[in-house]
Formats: C-alpha cells, sequence, structure tokens
C-alpha cells in the first residue's frame, strides 16, 4: 500500500487490510510505504490514528518508510493511492513484470468511473470519508485475490 507521506492514507490501507487478511486467517503480508521520505520513522497521522480506532483498529504499530525497488522484487502486488504515487513507483520498476505489480487501489478493486484516485485527508481534512472508502475497496481488493487464489 503506497501513498505519499505514508501517514494518512497507506497506513490505514495496510491496517484495514492486515485485519481483513487476519480475519480471514490467510498468511499473506502487507506493509506500506510511502513515495516521499518526509516522514520517515514517524508515527501515522493522528487523525488517521483516531478514525482507525474509532473503527476498531490500532495502527500505533507503523512507522513511515519510503518505498524502495527491493519492495517491487518482494511484493506480488503494489497498490497505491493515485495517480502521482503510480507515475513516482513505476519509475522505480525496472521491467514489465515489476510495472505489471503497480494498480491503483481502486482500480483493482473494479471501481468503474473517472475518479480513480484515493483523495489525501492530509490537504482535505477528510479522514472519516477517506477509511469508508479504504474499506470498501480492500473489501474487493480481498475478495478479488481470493477468487484468483488457486
Ligand atoms: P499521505 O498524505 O500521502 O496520505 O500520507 C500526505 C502526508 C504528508 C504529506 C503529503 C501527503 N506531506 O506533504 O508532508
Amino acid at each position: 500500500m503506497v501513498c505519499l507521506g505514508n501517514i494518512c492514507r497507506s497506513p490505514l490501507a495496510e491496517g484495514i487490510m492486515q485485519n481483513k487478511i487476519n480475519k480471514q486467517k490467510l498468511n499473506w503480508t502487507v506493509e506500506s510505504a510511502a513515495t516521499g521520505n518526509w516522514h520517515t520513522g514517524e508515527l501515522p497521522h493522528h487523525r488517521s490514528i483516531k478514525v482507525a480506532a474509532d473503527n476498531g483498529l490500532d495502527i500505533t504499530n507503523q512507522r513511515a518508510r519510503q518505498i524502495t525497488k527491493s519492495d517491487i522484487d518482494k511484493f506480488d502486488l503494489i497498490l497505491v493511492m493515485d495517480d502521482n504515487n503510480a507515475e513516482d513507483v513505476l519509475n522505480l520498476c525496472k521491467n514489465d513484470a515489476q510495472r505489471n505489480k503497480v494498480h491503483l487501489i481502486k482500480q483493482f478493486a473494479g471501481e468503474q468511473g473517472n475518479d480513480v484516485n484515493v483523495p489525501d485527508p492530509y490537504f482535505d481534512d477528510k479522514f472519516e470519508y477517506v477509511y469508508d472508502l479504504l474499506d470498501v475497496t480492500c473489501d474487493s481488493v480481498l475478495k478479488s485475490l481470493l477468487k484468483n487464489k488457486n
């Protein structure tokens, strides 16, 4: 799960997806990272911590980090929050196999329409909206991955 700062959106996406993975008893690894390095080592944004806690999730184990080229080797799927994140991550990819791992999370979840980006609550303050959006989006991601698992 990748966003710009790894303090607002992708920590929520990681926490939400980890919870769904745990409920399904799957031994999948989910991590999150930033394209930028401004917040490396920081806790998630206090509003992300709060909206997660309001929904029963503790994301205070997370610390921001910047995505590396080895992440792209290591993970099967790189889900990014918006077009800018996609461009930045694609620039780290060394071949088509790596580029094919990179998807906008809303598109991977099968959402139709022009609005392909998860808005950044760092700028517009809509943390509850983004939580709910990521929750339904991660449900669709999980469903799609489970369908293709065997
Ligand atoms: P995020 O939000 O990408 O959802 O973590 C942001 C966090 C910090 C900044 C931008 C976006 N920033 O410019 O520091």
